[in-house]
């Protein structure tokens, strides 16, 4: 698309979005020039707060599935349009709401914690939903000692570093993230001595143990920010590193795998939001039952707020 084009496609959306009082919403994965047209950018807890409060009639969410099912269910008065219908986040497919009712019978008294990544009716069967942002803070503040930890077994583990209560995690996990490995840090340490190596807890144990630094992408931003270190090794999608290199123009950014890419989070385009404006496309809607229930678990989250 020629840069013309490209604008001309940003004004429509832009007077559509006046228009029908909407709101864009995209997660720090998104694509760039996706980004640069939203209202909000953030991390998954970031968003979820941002569609709690919002004053919109429209939110068009720039994500995966379970981030705009979320908005539906926080926000059950306005519509909610998902750009791209089929970015779904593989890890939160890896469990199904019959998986965990019968996991919940093996262990009764245990608590349910499901990351966000997970869809509306797992949120219905767990009793608070977390995210990469506050998981720890989550788990800490309940008053079951075992906890089932749904789907990513990488944040469960990550959590159970800090936590005293027991955490029996469910087998999911990011494919994204898993692209990562030990020896590609230390082979980008070698090139970048004086890199700090930032990952985001969705990667595995071993790549955990030699980074120096474990944030959500929104913690990632915070964090680097603050930072008196110039150079960064960054573990996790390569989506962050746009929004990185934005809000720091004068610092320098490695990704740790130029493979860490979401394809699912990056189905979304200019295109396809003007078309989900135009057409009113596609609406995700939540059943009003499960979408109490999972609210419960949603809101019991947004209470603990922010953990990095
Ligand atoms: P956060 O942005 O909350 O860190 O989540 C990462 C992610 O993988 C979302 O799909
Ligand atoms: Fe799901 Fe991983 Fe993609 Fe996030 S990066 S949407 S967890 S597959």
């Amino acid at each position: 698309m020629s840069q013309q084009d490209k604008d001309e496609l940003i004004n429509k959306i832009l007077e559509l979005k006046e228009a029908l009082n909407a709101v864009i919403l995209a997660h720090n994965y998104q694509r760039g020039d996706v980004q640069d047209i939203a209202d909000f950018v953030g991390d998954s807890l970031g968003l979820s707060q941002q569609a709690a409060k919002l004053d919109a009639d429209v939110i068009v969410f720039c994500g995966v599935d379970f981030m705009a099912e979320s908005a539906a269910i926080l926000s059950p008065g306005k519509i909610v349009l998902m750009p791209e219908k089929l970015a779904e986040c593989p890890m939160a497919a890896m469990i199904t709401p019959e998986d965990l009712v019968k996991t919940k019978q093996e262990y009764p008294d245990a608590a349910v914690v499901a990351y966000v990544n997970t869809s509306a009716a797992v949120k219905a069967e767990s009793d608070i939903c977390c995210t990469s942002s506050n998981s720890v803070q989550v788990v800490n503040s309940l008053d079951e000692d075992v906890v089932i930890f749904v789907p990513d077994k990488n944040l469960g583990m990550y959590t159970q570093r800090y936590t005293d209560k027991m955490i029996i995690p469910w087998d999911g996990y990011c494919p994204t993230h898993h692209q990562i490995l030990p020896g590609d840090i230390l082979l980008m340490r070698e090139d970048h001595p004086e890199a700090e190596v930032v990952v985001h807890p969705e990667c595995q144990p071993e790549v955990i143990d030699v980074a120096d630094t474990v944030l959500s992408t929104g913690g990632m931003l915070t964090h680097v920010k603050k930072s008196p270190n110039m150079e960064f090794i960054i573990g996790t999608e390569v989506g962050m590193l746009h929004r990185l290199r934005k809000d720091n123009p004068d610092k320098i950014f490695y990704p740790a795998s130029k493979y860490a890419v979401c394809p699912n989070m990056k189905m979304n385009d200019l295109k396809s939001i003007f078309v989900a404006l135009e057409e009113n496309k596609h609406v995700i809607t939540v059943p009003e039952a499960m979408r109490e229930r999972a609210k419960q678990a949603l809101d019991r989250m947004l209470k603990a707020g922010r953990g990095d």
